[in-house]
């Protein structure tokens, strides 16, 4: 008997201790109060007992992680990469129990040891490493891959810290640091021995090897160690369980035996502590680019090392050759944050694997798929070439040999178009060059996809124009998902047991199933229930913002919620301009029986935007002045809710009635929000833009309240010269609104606080065309309130709504990526 085998039999006889009944599960939670906290009945905290419940459940599911990766080296499967540098998470415990199905037996193990598991549940930390859309699909796409049963990897960074947390001070954004693995992390794994060093900045050498070939060997470069962390990903009741392996910055100065010989300890703790900042702290911002060091640093960092574990993982089997890899291993850019990955491969096959350039970027290029997240000029990622030299040297020269070789396919294309190739150089020219990361991601992948029907137009009509002309088969669309496991099934459970009492189950793995209820949009007893169940989220919505906000709402108010990061092009301002608009038509007539509203934002706004910032405290002084005004009483309240993060989208997205998507046309790349919004019953308020558009189509457009301009009547009002100002002056209802900021109405201490928003929009092109739409918005905002006065036309617009998300299953849009762009099918689930 091999040492192997004797290892998997023990294995094998061990399982039996972690068998899924209440008392295996009370025998485990008592195990590690005991072994793994060292706790007792006398010093054990709430928190413990999270703890050991999340412990107990991590047991069940090492079990079935270390079965999946056995089948998957079983079968030689192809495995899909998933870069990302955030992955918004959120809580664990409640999905990891539902996947596994295991909530209500964990709910009587807890409860016949004297807990309650609701309550501890909530001693779960979020793991927020992310910002918004784009950490939170990441999040959602791990729950999909595991669920359909691919045999997936996702790779990104363990920030010690993640977003920020948010508090508001007298109305303003405060930000404290997300200190989440304070109390420890009992969901990941550490894996010490899983390590890999990463090289930085020095210089490059060339040598002619044995054949006289010109080679490269990076040298004198200053190393970081990068150290695994998996968190299990469950899928859901299949068994399967997928890895998320996060680095940690290590610094090798802890090795590095000539700082000490020579005495300089000081200096060896500086550079240690200067090295571990890698992994310190997510950026906190959204569709903004910043160019820092450190950033690129981050991106190397962890790409580097996934593409090292890819090979070891790819090598395991088989000996050096290379031949097989692109048929073995799908990369996924999760925007251009991972793109570097392109120049890194490309020197590893070249200058540690010694293979030819056109071999190696024959691999590169079949491997790689790139999605594109948005077409913002502030948010695509542009390094200067002389900081990418200084810390990547090697990198800068393969990116200008592959700029070389392109720019030659280019030429070849389009003779003497001098001005195709500049644009299409992955060196832009000009005072500081730069290197465009998306023009790099775009030339190295098979695969480019954006992220919504009208994205994934814009893309090829627009921003990559160029690119479509000469690769069209490159390009694809894959409209965004979101998981119906974490969006309706765990965090609304009384609408899931409505819905599955109703039409059955078979929707929490097939959404498309959803669409049965349509045919009870006319009974009047579903219709009830749909209705007081909405009703009943609400009045716990209400009751917890009392106590967390202390504002008193109407429970049978309209519950109107904008949740999404702040930013201009956003527009939460029109939704508080729309605040005042109504506030001064009760004022106007205070006895007015207007249908009564709860307007409920939150979100975040990146530290160093500062007109994002203002704009949260303009929602705050209005909400103030509204919410403290007699004559307004219960007709219209604002609630501000701090620090939105997954776990409060969880908590609001059930009592929501109204969902708020009012970007600018052409601005918001798709959105998952809307998504979440419609699937818990929510009808959307909306422009045709991004996700919004398909989600239109979907539910029917007499279940969708749109208005304002076209993308194409975007580009034309711009195009022909837009004018504010004629707004202003052409609408009473707008003007007074801005007049009421400007004067100070909403800052009687300081009248000009807000004058930076006034001239946005008045003196400098109002860039989001947030007057253009005013009008459009008001007098659609009227047709909702009017609609929600019925409530059994509400309610069954509201059902139309879930019904028709069936195509917004993260399900499906995984099935599109695996289908067409990684081509690996799901393995079945057993072997
Ligand atoms: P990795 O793929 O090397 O990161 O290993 C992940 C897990 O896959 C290990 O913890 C094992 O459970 C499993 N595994 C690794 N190598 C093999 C193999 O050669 N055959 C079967 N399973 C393996």
């Amino acid at each position: 008997m091999t040492e192997t085998s004797h290892l998997l039999k023990i294995e094998q006889g061990r399982d039996a201790l972690y068998s899924d009944d209440v008392q295996s599960l009370k025998a485990s939670f008592l195990n590690h109060l005991k072994y793994s906290l060292v706790k007792d009945g006398y010093s054990a905290t709430k928190r413990d007992l999270y703890k050991c419940v999340a412990l107990t459940v991590r047991d069940r599911l090492v079990q079935r992680w270390l079965k999946t990766q056995q089948d998957y080296y079983k079968v030689d499967a192809k495995r899909v990469y998933y870069l990302s540098l955030e992955f918004l998470i959120g809580r664990s415990l409640g999905n990891a129990l539902e996947s596994l199905g295991l909530y209500e037996t964990m709910e009587r193990a807890v409860e016949e040891l004297g807990f309650d598991l609701r309550d501890l549940s909530e001693r779960e930390w979020d793991a927020g490493l992310g910002n918004g859309g784009l950490g939170r699909l990441a999040a959602c796409f791990m729950d999909s891959l595991a669920t359909l049963g691919i045999p997936a990897y996702g790779y990104g960074i363990r920030y010690e810290y993640g977003i920020f947390f948010q508090r508001l001070r007298d109305g303003y954004q405060v930000e404290t640091p997300d200190n989440w693995l304070r109390y420890g992390n009992p969901w990941e794994i550490e894996r010490h021995e899983i390590l890999f060093v990463v090289k930085f900045y020095g210089r490059v050498d060339e040598y002619l090897d044995s054949n006289g070939n010109l080679r490269h060997n990076w040298v004198d470069t200053q190393d970081v160690v990068a150290i695994a962390y998996d968190t299990p990903i469950p899928g859901y009741r299949n068994d399967r369980v997928n890895d998320l392996r996060l680095w940690a910055a290590k610094s090798t100065r802890e090795f590095d035996l000539g700082y000490f010989q020579h005495g300089d300890y000081e200096k060896a703790v500086a550079d240690k502590v200067l090295t571990e900042t890698i992994s310190k702290v997510l950026y906190p911002d959204d569709n903004a680019y910043q160019g820092k060091e450190l950033r690129l640093r981050q991106e190397y960092f962890f790409v580097s090392a996934t593409l090292k574990d890819i090979i070891r993982r790819y090598k395991k089997h088989r000996n050096d050759s290379f031949g097989e890899f692109a048929e073995k291993v799908a990369i996924q850019l999760n925007d251009t944050h991972p793109a570097i990955a392109i120049a890194e491969l490309m020197r590893i096959f070249l200058d540690e694997e010694l293979l030819e350039w056109d071999t190696a970027w024959g691999i590169v290029e079949k491997t790689f798929a790139y999605t594109n997240h948005t077409i913002l000029p502030e948010a695509l990622e542009k390094w200067p070439v002389a900081l990418l030299g200084q810390v990547l040297p090697r990198h800068l020269q393969i990116i200008y040999e592959i700029n070389r070789r392109f720019l030659g396919l280019v030429a070849s294309l389009y003779p003497d178009d001098v001005d195709r190739l500049r644009r299409m150089s992955l060196i832009e020219e000009g005072d500081e060059k730069k290197v465009s990361m998306a023009n790099l991601a775009i030339v190295g992948s098979h695969s480019i996809n954006g992220v919504s029907a009208l994205h994934s137009e814009i893309l090829k009509e627009d921003l990559f124009r160029d690119f479509y002309d000469v690769w069209p088969q490159k390009f694809n669309n894959k409209t965004n998902g979101v998981t119906q496991r974490r969006f309706l099934k765990l965090c609304n459970p009384s609408l899931s047991r409505l819905i599955s009492e109703y039409i059955g189950e078979a929707w929490v793995t097939d959404l498309s199933e959803i669409r049965k209820l349509t045919t009870l949009v006319d009974d009047t007893g579903f219709l009830k229930r749909w209705y007081e169940i909405k009703l009943e989220n609400k009045r716990f919505l209400a009751k917890c913002i009392k106590e967390h906000e202390d504002v008193e709402v109407n429970p049978v108010s309209l519950f109107d919620c904008q949740l999404k990061r702040i930013h201009e092009y956003k527009r939460q301002l029109l939704n508080a301009m729309h605040v005042i608009y109504l506030y001064n038509r009760i004022k106007e007539n205070p006895s007015v029986s207007a249908e009564p509203r709860t307007v409920i934002f939150a979100g975040k706004a990146a530290p160093g935007y500062y007109m994002a910032k203002l704009i949260i405290k303009l929602i705050n002084s209005i909400a103030q002045k509204v919410n403290g005004d007699p004559d307004v009483g219960d007709k219209l309240k604002v609630v501000f809710i701090e620090n939105y993060s997954v776990t409060i989208s969880e908590h609001l997205l059930p009592a929501s009635e109204l969902s708020e998507q009012i970007s600018t046309a052409g601005t918001e790349a798709s959105g998952t929000g809307n998504m979440k919004f419609a699937l818990n019953g929510a009808i959307t308020i909306g422009t045709l833009d991004g996700a919004n558009i398909e989600i239109r189509q979907e539910v029917g457009e007499s279940n969708f309240f749109d208005f304002g301009l076209k993308k194409e009547e975007v580009i034309d009002l711009k195009h022909k010269g837009y004018n504010p100002r004629a707004y202003y002056e052409g609408d009473p209802y707008l003007r007074e609104v801005l007049d009421m900021i400007s004067r100070g109405d909403f800052s009687p201490g300081d009248p000009t606080l807000f004058h930076p928003i006034i001239g946005s929009v008045l003196d400098h092109g109002d860039t989001y065309l947030v007057l253009a739409d005013f009008d459009s918005y008001v007098k659609c905002q009227q047709r909702v309130s009017d609609t929600h006065r019925d409530w059994k036309k509400w309610a069954k617009m509201s059902i139309m709504n879930t019904a028709g998300m069936g195509y917004f299953s993260s399900d499906r849009t995984i099935r599109e990526y695996a289908e067409d762009i990684w081509n690996v099918t799901p393995l079945k689930k057993t072997f």
